[in-house]
């Protein structure tokens, strides 16, 4: 048995924090309210619907994860959140079109109820979006000073004791690790100097780390995934994780390449195109946006395939990854792949896949899970980077040095097997217990 801290219990309520209200931000909120009343279920959530096997499978002992580990329930969440449009969250929500009316209106009255707090924007990261709802002043530890101070008032707001941040905004520019992400006081020097290396929502990850409240990043760009704020987090005992939510097209393709490679299938290209209308489809339609979003979506499968170990297999493999705003299309995005693979005596074959997703509907329960992930790790004393947490991400941050895991059932089986460990209970291997009955 793994010794683990005993986690402390959930009591009170728990603040949901969303910089962005767009539409991911607000189909979680509207969802959790519906599911709350009774007018929808929360499908896709592994936090509400999953079962989890402790001990032999003849034991029968499986309960719902929720059962086995003390998560804060639906009833005792509570919402804030940062937007540079002024739209409370009802308005936002139908702008969005993700949810119709007739899901949101019998929920007007508590969406109305959620309005954005005024955000740390800057043009120069995401470059489509301009709004009036935004910090004054120009100087980053100043706004980030007054996103700590926002929260507290949150906490207080929302009579709260605890709470969670995950980043529901925009992607931002692509950056890379500079010198100010190196240590924690570059990083603070850094702010006060305004080095354009910073981001907002670099800012908002500080503030998170600073007042005690667990971050995940929800998009593909640079936030908390650098030495700085990865040494403040385990200095303050707070856990991180990201980055960008793993739906769609992604979510399809870390579901099919490790079956393919599992049967020693070859894959000579693999072409994947987007068309998507809504807000996030505008920013991703800027160059440097989409730079962030190609990284975060082109890595996968040289991770999951090993092209060192099967080159034969997937060392030629030809990886193109497309986003075209389109807006007809709104929220309902579609997705096609072209997967030219071959097998016996290399005869080549295609596989076409035609997703017609709906990006939101697939990340709003992301966003429910790794909120009350995170608090249950905080509460469970972990700190610094959740690697257990890749399962929810298309780009996982890990621990300088460690390799990120694609594989989506390598990773749902380290969620689980964390989840165990974190309940005093056995991982689980597979393995029968007298090899001979296998
Ligand atoms: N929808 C998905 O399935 C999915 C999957 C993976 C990642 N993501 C990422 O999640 C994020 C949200 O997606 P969405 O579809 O809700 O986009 P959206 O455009 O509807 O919402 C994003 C919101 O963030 C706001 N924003 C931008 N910068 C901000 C700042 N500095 N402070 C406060 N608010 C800010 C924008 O005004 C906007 O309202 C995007 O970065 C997207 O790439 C979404």
């Amino acid at each position: 048995m793994v010794d683990v801290a005993k986690p402390t219990k959930h009591t009170g309520k728990l603040l949901i924090l969303t910089p962005g209200m767009g539409a991911v931000a607000t189909t979680f909120i509207a969802g959790v309210e519906a599911v709350r009343r009774g007018l929808g279920r929360p499908f896709g959530s592994i936090t509400q619907l999953q079962t989890i096997r402790l001990g032999r499978r003849s034991d029968n002992r499986q309960p719902l994860i929720r059962d086995l580990i003390d998560l804060a329930p639906l009833a005792d969440l509570e919402f804030a959140g940062w937007d540079l449009f002024p739209d409370d969250a009802y308005e936002s929500a139908r702008r969005a079109d993700v949810l119709n009316a007739a899901t949101l209106d019998p929920l007007a009255g508590f969406l109305h109820g959620i309005k954005p707090m005024k955000a740390a924007f800057d043009r120069e990261y995401v470059k489509r979006l301009d709004g009036p709802n935004v910090k004054p002043g120009k100087n980053k530890r100043e706004w980030a000073e007054a996103l700590r101070q926002d929260i507290k008032d949150s906490l207080v707001r929302a009579k709260a004791q605890r709470a969670v941040m995950v980043w529901c905004g925009s992607t931002e520019i692509h950056l890379t690790p500079a010198a100010c992400h190196q240590s924690v006081a570059a990083f603070e020097a850094g702010m006060a100097a305004n080095d354009p290396a910073i981001s907002p929502s670099q800012l908002y990850a500080w503030a998170a780390i600073m007042e005690g409240v667990p971050y995940a990043n929800g998009a593909p760009n640079l936030s908390a995934d650098f030495p700085a704020l990865e040494e403040l987090a385990t200095a303050r005992a707070v856990p991180l994780c990201g980055k960008d939510f793993k739906t769609g097209q992604t979510l399809m393709k870390t579901i099919l390449a490790p079956g393919f490679k599992a049967r020693m299938l070859g894959i000579a290209g693999w072409f994947s195109t987007n068309i998507l209308g809504n807000r996030d489809g505008e920013v991703l339609d800027d160059p440097d946006s989409f730079k962030a979003k190609e990284v975060t979506k082109s890595g996968v499968l040289d991770v999951i395939l090993e092209p060192h170990l099967y080159p034969e297999l997937y060392k030629e493999l030809y990886h193109k990854v497309r986003i075209n705003y389109y807006p007809p299309r709104g929220d309902a995005k579609e997705g096609w792949d072209n997967i030219d693979i071959f097998g016996w005596l290399g005869y080549p074959m295609q596989v076409k896949v035609d997703f017609l997703c709906r990006d939101s509907i697939l990340a709003a329960p992301l966003v429910l899970d790794l909120a009350l992930l995170l608090d249950f790790a905080k509460r469970s004393g972990r700190s610094g980077v959740q690697e257990w947490l890749s399962f929810f991400f298309k780009s996982p941050h890990v621990t300088a040095g460690h390799v990120a895991e694609h594989d989506l059932f390598i990773q749902h089986f380290r969620l689980k097997n964390t989840l165990r460990v974190m309940a005093g209970e056995e991982p689980i291997t597979h393995l029968s217990e007298n090899f001979a009955e296998f």
